[in-house]
């Protein structure tokens, strides 16, 4: 059967890493997964519940139905002070007030690149956190955290330059798809 997989990319930056990496996926996916980016999480306004008892913004809802009919979610994110961005977690806050959390038993899985050496270990274990709220099933395994990014990744030319790095993409994506499957 085939699957569909969303991502949703954590920086907002045009030479973004994460951003490469998001965009390499369609790519990589196994025959059978389709992948397809989710919209822009920079005109999410800040989370308001005042804002919100007016109505959700429109891009919130549009991202939630698309999350809700995805068979998995990628989440592809820099770690910023050792945590998640806030851009993307004012996204995941919006998100999980939808009357109906588009990430409730939603098989997930975190990729994070940084061009330090620990390629952005901090923030998978907060997003992880707050994927337990939202009762998320995150994939334990494979990991990706892409250290030394920019050896690694050629933001230039939108490519991942590491054989290595490509193959473990792959994997990752099988194993969400293995767990899609359950
Ligand atoms: C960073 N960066 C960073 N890197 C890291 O490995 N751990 C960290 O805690 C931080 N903290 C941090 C905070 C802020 C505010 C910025 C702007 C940056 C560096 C970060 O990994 C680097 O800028 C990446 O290139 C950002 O990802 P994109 O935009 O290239 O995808």
């Amino acid at each position: 059967a085939n699957l569909t997989f969303v991502t949703l990319l954590g920086s907002l930056r045009k030479a973004s890493l994460n951003a490469v990496v998001a965009n390499s996926l369609p790519a990589l996916a196994p025959a059978g997964i389709e992948i397809r980016a989710l919209g822009s999480i920079a005109d999410f306004p800040h989370y308001d519940a005042d804002i919100q008892a007016e109505g959700f913004p429109p891009e919130v809802v549009a991202m939630g139905q698309a999350i809700a009919a995805a068979d998995g979610v990628v989440i592809v994110t820099p770690e910023y002070n050792y945590s998640v961005p806030g851009a993307l977690k004012n996204a995941i806050d919006w998100l999980s007030r939808l009357p109906e959390n588009p990430f409730a038993n939603k098989p997930v899985a975190i990729q994070t690149a940084s061009p330090g050496a620990i390629g952005g270990a901090r923030a998978q274990y907060h997003l992880r956190q707050s994927m337990v709220f939202l009762n998320a099933q995150v994939l334990n395994k494979p990991e990706i955290m892409i250290g030394q990014a920019t050896s690694r990744i050629d933001a230039e030319n939108g490519t991942i330059t590491d054989e290595s790095t490509r193959q473990h993409l792959t994997a990752q994506l099988e194993a969400l798809a293995q767990a899609a499957r359950r």
